[in-house]
């Protein structure tokens, strides 16, 4: 049976490339995308799922638009790192239309009390901390919430110690895991330990290009600008593709290993949005992470290739000598 899901999105590159997936992905059933501000303001982030909904042939799906700053601090964009208009600099034309009457957090409040429906958050967290104000039971009734974001041993990449969509709304965040800790649930964070290891290089992307050349072109053409980013700034020929990730875990949990640890986000000074994950129980408190640690970046990709090219395994025959 497939499992609905709501993609929470700030697209943004990955996030158009996480889309792509759970789209191509028999497992899940998305029942709407929301949008939250993030890498983009939130109003290009609509028009950037509506093109990516339009290369998928799937405008049938509804985009909701959420929240527009976060909670407290000031709105930051990430463009820097995902080109001007947020899909890479590649100037896609305007898909028109598609207005919803509901918000974000009110379509996530209606959905969630109707079907059984989990959340898959890949940008900061603000609408998500909206709904608990909103409609706590609705937000209650969220499955499974698997969230990108946070890092446990790895460095951060917005300041030393804190990772983007934490950092961009750490109230929220912080909100969103003490809730957890409230009903007693556990959220699955998806942080930089595992994603970090997620890299597209040149070579997987001649692969896309050869199994199809619309879907490669696309994706060639989304992520130049984030390869350009990623060589400037961390001398790396490739781009860091993290929210697919989520969406791959959502599918096959085995791709990712990790514990339950209680954790919680900072939301003040240099340590801001920093995720402190107590694993040596020094709080002695339930946990209310789950934090993934370790990720088997082949069994990723082959599960991202089978998706997107409706390949087997073995179809994919040189998938495997072009990672190392
Ligand atoms: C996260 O921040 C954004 O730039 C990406 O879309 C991803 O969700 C990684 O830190
Ligand atoms: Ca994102």
């Amino acid at each position: 049976m497939k499992n609905n899901i709501i993609i929470d999105c700030d697209p943004g590159i990955d996030d158009s490339l996480a889309i792509m997936l759970a789209l191509s992905s028999k497992e899940i059933n998305v029942v709407g995308i929301t949008i939250v501000c993030g890498n983009t303001p939130v109003q290009l982030g609509f028009e950037n799922a509506k093109k990516i909904l339009k290369q998928m042939n799937r405008l049938d799906v509804p985009i909701y638009i959420g929240e527009n700053e976060p909670l407290k601090k000031t709105y930051t964009d990430a463009l820097d790192t995902h080109g001007a208009d947020g899909l890479g600099e590649s100037f896609l034309p305007d898909v028109c239309g598609y207005e919803q009457t509901k918000t974000a957090i009110e379509f996530m409040a209606e959905t969630l009390k109707k079907i059984p429906c989990s959340v898959i958050a890949i940008g900061p967290l603000t609408n998500l901390a909206k709904l608990i104000a909103y409609d706590e039971g609705a937000f209650n009734q969220i499955e499974q919430l698997i969230s990108m974001g946070g890092n446990y041993r790895s460095h951060g990449n917005c300041s030393p110690v804190a990772e983007y969509n934490y950092w961009e709304d750490p109230e929220a965040a912080n909100i969103v895991y003490e809730h957890m800790t409230k009903i007693k649930k556990q959220i699955h964070m998806v942080g930089l330990d595992v994603t970090r290891k997620i890299v597209l290089t040149p070579n997987l992307l001649a692969y896309m290009n050869r199994l199809d050349a619309n879907v490669g072109s696309f994706i060639q053409k989304i992520t130049k600008f984030y390869f350009d980013f990623h060589w400037k700034q961390e001398h790396l020929i490739g781009c860091v593709i993290n929210d697919p990730l989520a969406i791959a875990y959502c599918i096959d949990p085995s791709i990712c290993a990790g514990f339950s640890a209680y954790t919680t986000v900072e939301t003040k000074g240099i340590t801001r949005g920093q995720t402190v994950v107590d694993a040596y129980r020094f709080y002695q408190q339930k946990p209310n992470a789950f934090v993934l640690t370790e990720v088997d970046h082949k069994k990723f990709f082959y599960l991202l290739f089978m998706k997107l090219f409706h390949k087997t395994k073995e179809e994919l025959d040189i998938l495997d000598t072009l990672m190392v």
